[in-house]
Parts: structure tokens; C-alpha cells; sequence
């Protein structure tokens, strides 16, 4: 039985993971060691096995006696500590939540439902780092996989909704303290059905950009509003986040953005008031004009968790939301349509729980490819 080390499980995205690997069965097919950054010695978690205590970290010794990595403790921790472990010589298999290795050369992005072959001839070729992608990236790609496959996607662009739990923990309790705050100003006038809208407004508007608004995290008011940029600020008017779509895209399709036989993916990341699903608008430039029934075919033919929702007002509703959604491995897309620049112009909304497909599944299913 191999010896799987996992780190970083106790966060949020380790947390996830930990969950699915329950539900799944893994442990029962692994001898996992449980680490610790901060808590060395410390009993491990109910669901551990024979070693019941937390290994530290940060001990390179401990951690070369894994045959598999697993890391969900964040990019610092991996560019301490990855480079040390290959240096000592350890030839085992890394597989990481965190963005820092992605775009190495040694390393694949792991989407398998989409890049299974790109992972595959990776394992051929000696590759030992498999990293998870971008959580938008990812996500667009489980609901157009089909098209992707087909080669009918001539560019596209992604206007996304993306939900607090995307910047962490942090965030996502910031977004209720501020909803929170907002309500706060304004519940007693909630409650009288008499009160004026435009003076209710006005008072969540003064609390929206008071001295009182929680926004150490956000930097901004996210409740009630949205603030569209995410990540870093790459100079060039682009963030890093929208880059990421273009590269990271590419990558776990096996090609090199901007080199022949790549697609231009791009578009504006946006943050909303959303929990933990993203969102996002596309749209796509076919490479040629295909019925609308037989590009809703192709996308649900894509794997098991994509679903094409009709594009009417009711089944959008109910099917088509973040509310929906979370908590759940579906990707559903829909509001297909062709869009009135041409029959080529093609428009799609989908929307995917970034903890899950965006961030812990990948991760423990390539475990799974490993263990076959
Ligand atoms: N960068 C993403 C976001 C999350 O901020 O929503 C992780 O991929």
C-alpha cells in the first residue's frame, strides 16, 4: 500500500478534499500520514490509520518517506518546501492545490474528465508533479469539454462571477459581516413595510462606504456590490487571474497559449457576493457553424457531471445558480444560443462549486490514477 502524506487538511480546500476522500473510499486504499505545520506530535484525525500522530511539515525526512504528497497547504509552503525534498533526492509523486508549480515544464495540470491523455503520456514520461488548476480555469473546462474535444472552439472569452470563497476562508466571512452590516443599518426600517426605499438605500449606501464596513480582506465592499479584479495587478491591464485563463487553459489541453494550435481564451474576472460557486458568461467563436442540438449533445457528451440546462427562464432559474449548485459535483451550462453577430458566435453560462471540481476533486483523483 503506498504511503500517501497529506498536508494542508485542515483548511478549507484540505477540508473539502478530506471529505471527498472519505466518501469516496481512498483511505481504505492508502496508508496516509497525516502532517502538520503548526501542530507536530498532535493526534491525527479520527479517520487515520496506523500512524496516529501529525508528522511535522517542515521536516524533509519525514516527508521523504512518501511515496505521495498531497498538499493543500497554500503556495508558500510549497516554494519552501518542494524545492528542498526534490534536492534530497525524493522521486515521489507531488500533488498540489496551489498554483506556484503549474506553469513548470515538469509539471501537468490535472483536469483528468478533460486531460486524462495529457496526464497519461506525463506518467510515461517520468513526470512527478501534478498540480490542480485555476478554479475558474477548471471549471469551464468540465462544461466545455465537448467543444474543446471537437476542436470547435476558435477562440472564446470568459466573463466571470466569482464567488468569495475564491480569495479563502477570510473572505467568505467577511462577505456575511458585511451583509450582516448592511442589514444591521437598516432592519428596522426593513420592518416597516411604510418606509421609504430611497431613504433605506441611502442608509445602506452611507454603511456600504463607512468607516464601519468590514473590508480587511476584500479591500472593498463586496455585499451589495462586486469588485471586478481579481489577483494581482500584471501591468499590462490584465489580471492575473485573467491571464491564468489563457495560459492554464491551454496547458491542460496540451498546447502553449499563443503558439499555433492554441486557443485565445480571455475575458474580466469579477468577484460577487456568491459563496463558494463560480459563474461565468462565455463566449464562443466556433470554428464552424454547428446546429444548436448537436453542440448541446457534444457538451453533454463530454463526462459525467456536466449538464446541458435548457435554455428557458424557468429551468435557468432553478438550474443555473450558484444556490443551486454548491455543494455538488454537477457543472451545469446553459443560455445556448447563437448570438446575433452570426451563427458562428455561440453564447453559454455555467456555473461549478469552486471547492470541488475547482479545487479538491481533481486533486484526489489523480491520486486514484496513481493507485490503478
Ligand atoms: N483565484 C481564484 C479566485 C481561486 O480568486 O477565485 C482559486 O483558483
Amino acid at each position: 500500500m503506498k504511503t500517501v502524506g497529506l498536508v494542508g487538511w485542515r483548511g478549507m480546500v484540505g477540508s473539502v478534499l478530506m471529505q471527498r476522500m472519505q466518501a469516496e473510499g481512498d483511505f481504505a486504499l492508502i496508508e496516509p500520514v497525516f502532517f502538520s505545520t503548526s501542530n507536530a506530535g498532535g493526534a491525527a484525525p479520527s479517520f487515520a490509520k496506523n500512524e496516529t500522530r501529525l508528522k511535522d511539515a517542515m521536516s524533509i525526512d519525514a516527508l521523504k518517506q512518501c511515496d505521495i504528497i498531497i498538499t493543500a497547504q497554500g503556495g508558500d509552503y510549497t516554494t519552501e518546501v518542494f524545492p528542498q525534498l526534490r534536492a534530497a533526492g525524493w522521486k515521489g509523486y507531488w500533488i498540489d492545490a496551489a498554483s506556484t508549480l503549474r506553469m513548470n515544464d515538469d509539471a501537468v495540470i490535472i483536469l483528468d474528465p478533460v486531460n486524462r491523455n495529457v496526464i497519461d503520456h506525463a506518467l510515461r514520461d517520468g513526470t512527478r508533479n501534478f498540480i490542480g488548476g485555476n478554479c475558474t480555469v477548471s471549471l469551464m473546462l468540465m462544461a466545455l469539454g465537448g467543444l474543446f474535444r471537437e476542436n470547435l472552439i476558435e477562440w472564446t472569452t470568459a466573463m466571470t462571477y466569482q464567488a468569495a470563497s475564491g480569495a479563502g476562508a477570510q473572505n467568505m466571512r467577511e462577505l456575511l459581516a458585511q451583509m450582516g452590516a448592511l442589514h444591521g443599518a437598516v432592519s428596522a426600517e426593513l420592518a416597516q413595510p411604510s418606509s421609504a426605499i430611497l431613504d433605506i438605500d441611502r442608509k445602506v449606501l452611507e454603511t456600504m462606504t463607512g468607516a464601519a464596513m468590514p473590508t480587511a480582506h476584500f479591500g472593498a465592499a463586496l455585499a451589495g456590490s462586486l469588485i471586478p479584479w481579481i489577483d494581482k495587478d500584471l501591468g499590462n491591464g490584465m489580471s492575473k487571474e485573467e491571464w491564468k485563463g489563457g495560459a492554464e487553459t491551454n496547458k491542460i489541453l496540451g498546447r502553449i497559449a499563443g503558439q499555433p494550435g492554441s486557443v485565445p481564451v480571455d475575458g474580466l474576472c469579477v468577484r460577487i457576493g456568491a459563496m463558494r460557486c463560480h459563474s461565468q458568461a462565455l463566449t464562443i467563436k466556433l470554428t464552424k457553424d454547428v446546429p444548436l442540438d448537436e453542440i448541446e449533445s457534444i457538451l453533454a457528451s463530454a463526462n459525467d457531471w456536466v449538464r446541458v440546462v435548457p435554455n428557458t427562464r424557468e429551468a435557468t432559474i432553478r438550474d443555473l445558480s450558484p444556490a443551486t449548485v454548491t455543494g455538488t459535483l454537477g457543472v451545469p451550462v446553459g443560455r445556448l444560443r447563437k448570438l446575433s453577430m452570426g451563427n458562428a458566435y455561440l453564447s453559454a453560462f455555467t456555473v461549478g462549486d469552486q471547492l470541488l471540481w475547482g479545487a479538491a476533486e481533481p486533486l484526489r483523483r489523480m491520486l486514484r490514477i496513481l493507485l490503478d
